[in-house]
């Protein structure tokens, strides 16, 4: 246990021991200090991730919850995931950040581990690394800005800086104006404060169990922020000494629990892709047709955009995710385990019901939507399964047929999406491929603009399809994470301009109306994308799975499958 838990190896394990201890003492270190149990601090602070600006503060506020639980903390850096300054997109770096915080867990020794992530792609990493290290672990998310405001509207990134955006294309707003907007869209430091990937990700960790209960919502700014960090760092501890692992605490209750908060916050549609892989590390079972299950019972409850229209701010005065949780009572597993060392019962039995001053959180029987927030789809174009997030969708286009006009990938959709000689009508349906998990990492690029044509005659939204993803932030009426996907040989590399397909989210149907045969002619003459050669977008392109199986790796999950998901069949087999 402590600084002595996995020796280096020296062929001599007295030396080692004395070795760790010598350069331990070089920082200050004494035998007290080195005879306590050792909690690892997993740092994704970078000048690059601004969302993490405040985590140096954050990070010593868990070090004071460890060092009072009479703990020995250990900060060390990992690297971060900037999701706005990464290219193509920080999900190609999910899984290596994973992998590098796993490996790292595991190496170094420590009785526990907090991990600090906040912006998008780094609390799932860190999660999938924890299940995998299966080390006690606490989540401490960075917590999300504040609100700006512009002309007396509140604004907050990232829903308003689609939303901005759009009025500037269509020429609503002019440079000036748009100029002043951007710097009243992210005003503190902290994650984005709408019910983006970020924030469902923060509050799935807590519904999960894994961060301190009350803790997803606290601006990243504030004092509880800092509570909830010296509240991990003391759980942590206890963590360690009742040796609570991930594999103790985690159960098909706490997933099932966490996609039932998902759907009820109107959450990030990449939420579903993290969970799947955070599942697939445990070994438990959890496919898209828990989340299609779970959806249509459980309505949309809390108002913030982009679903509604307030923001975690709002959330968090209204009672956060306890308050939610407490909320959904009925429809949870109250045996789930949480870090604090009980059940749910235990965590929700002194939570008082929601307050009637605010609106946030809506009750069970008055819903601010209905149920199937988020939905999956099927069919010919979808053999194993795509989603839509309906809670952010034009009604009105989520039963659709119109003919498609196809981008080849996402440098395409920049290419072409504004040509005026582009066959286009707010009719069609705009398909984009070669922007899978094998393909290109998986980017945002799935809610791409409205034709700037189309978009100046006050057309806001039109059906798109692709294997890519979409932003937390974003809405529209956007078909995603398609699988297979096109590069794999999936049925969306067959589509041609023109062909007819139909949508129609409330059945769960997807389909390209071409014969079978058409289709099979196609796919004698297709020829997957180059692969990339070199380095990690080569592991990445060999190893990488498909969105229902969460795009891990094969080579991590607890029994590699061997081969890629589209290889495999559905992944809602496995
Ligand atoms: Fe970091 Fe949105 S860009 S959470």
């Amino acid at each position: 246990m402590g600084v002595d838990r996995g020796l280096t190896s020296y062929g001599d394990e007295g030396f080692s021991r004395f070795l760790r201890r010598a350069f331990l003492a070089s920082a200050g270190y004494d035998a007290d200090d080195l005879d306590r149990p050792v909690v690892g601090i997993a740092d994704t602070s970078s000048d690059y991730t601004t969302c993490h600006r405040e985590m140096p503060q954050l990070a010593e506020a868990v070090k004071r919850g460890v060092l009072e639980a009479g703990g020995l903390p250990l900060v060390f850096p990992t690297m971060s995931l900037p999701e706005i300054l990464l290219s193509p997109t920080s999900m190609l770096f999910r899984n290596l950040l994973a992998m590098e915080t796993e490996e790292l867990i595991k190496a170094q020794p420590m009785d526990a581990v907090v991990l600090l992530g906040g912006c998008d792609k780094t609390v799932p990493a860190q999660l999938m690394a924890a299940v995998s290290a299966d080390v006690p672990a606490v989540e401490v998310v960075a917590g999300p800005m504040l609100t700006g405001s512009w002309r007396g509207q509140r604004l907050g990134a990232c829903t308003d800086c689609r939303g901005m955006w759009a009025r500037h294309r269509a020429g609503e707003l002019d440079e000036a104006e748009i100029g002043d907007v951007r710097s009243a869209l992210a005003t503190t430091g902290g994650t984005c404060m709408v019910m983006g990937t970020a924030s469902t990700m923060a509050c799935v960790t807590e519904a999960l169990g894994l961060s301190p209960a009350g803790t997803a919502t606290a601006p990243a700014a504030s004092g509880d922020r800092l509570r909830a960090g010296t509240s991990a760092g003391r759980l942590a501890v206890a963590a360690a000494r009742d040796d609570l692992r991930p594999s103790t605490l985690l159960s098909r209750a706490s997933l099932t629990n966490a996609v039932t908060v998902l759907m009820a916050v109107g959450g990030s549609t990449n939420a579903i892709v993290h969970l799947l892989a955070i599942a697939g590390r445990t070994g438990l079972d959890l496919t898209l047709d828990d989340f299609d299950a779970i959806a249509r019972r459980v309505p949309l409850l809390v108002d913030c955009k982009p679903s509604g229209s307030g923001y975690l701010e709002d959330l968090h005065r209204a009672g956060g995710v306890p308050v939610l949780m407490k909320t959904l009572e009925p429809l949870l597993d109250l045996s789930a385990r949480t870090i604090e060392g009980g059940t749910l019962a235990d965590r929700l039995a002194g939570v008082e019901p929601a307050p009637s001053w605010q609106t946030t959180i809506r009750p069970l029987d008055e819903p601010l939507g209905p149920p199937r927030a988020l939905a999956v789809l099927r069919g010919n174009l979808a053999p194993d399964g795509a989603v839509i997030k309906l809670s952010a969708a034009t009604p009105e286009l989520t039963v659709h047929e119109g003919p498609a006009v196809v981008f080849e990938s996402p440098e395409d959709v920049t290419r072409r999406i504004d040509d005026p000689a582009l066959d286009i009508t707010p009719d069609s349906v705009l398909v984009l491929r070669n922007a899978g998990p094998v393909a290109a990492g998986m980017p945002e690029a799935g809610s791409f603009p409205v034709p700037r044509r189309l978009a100046q005659q006050g057309i806001r939204d039109m059906v798109r399809v692709s294997d890519a993803r979409m932003s937390g932030t974003s809405y529209g009426t956007v078909v995603l994470h398609v699988a297979p996907e096109a590069a794999v040989g999936g049925p969306l590399a067959l589509v041609e301009d023109g062909d007819v397909i139909r949508l129609d989210a409330p059945a769960g149907e997807l389909t390209l109306l071409v014969p079978d045969d058409v289709l099979e002619q196609r796919r004698a003459r297709w020829t997957p994308p180059p692969a990339p050669d070199r380095g990690w977008r080569r592991l990445n392109a060999e190893h990488v799975l498909q969105a229902p199986q969460g795009a891990d790796f094969d080579t991590l999950r607890p029994a590699p499958q061997g081969s890629r998901g589209a290889r495999t069949g559905s992944g809602d087999e496995e």
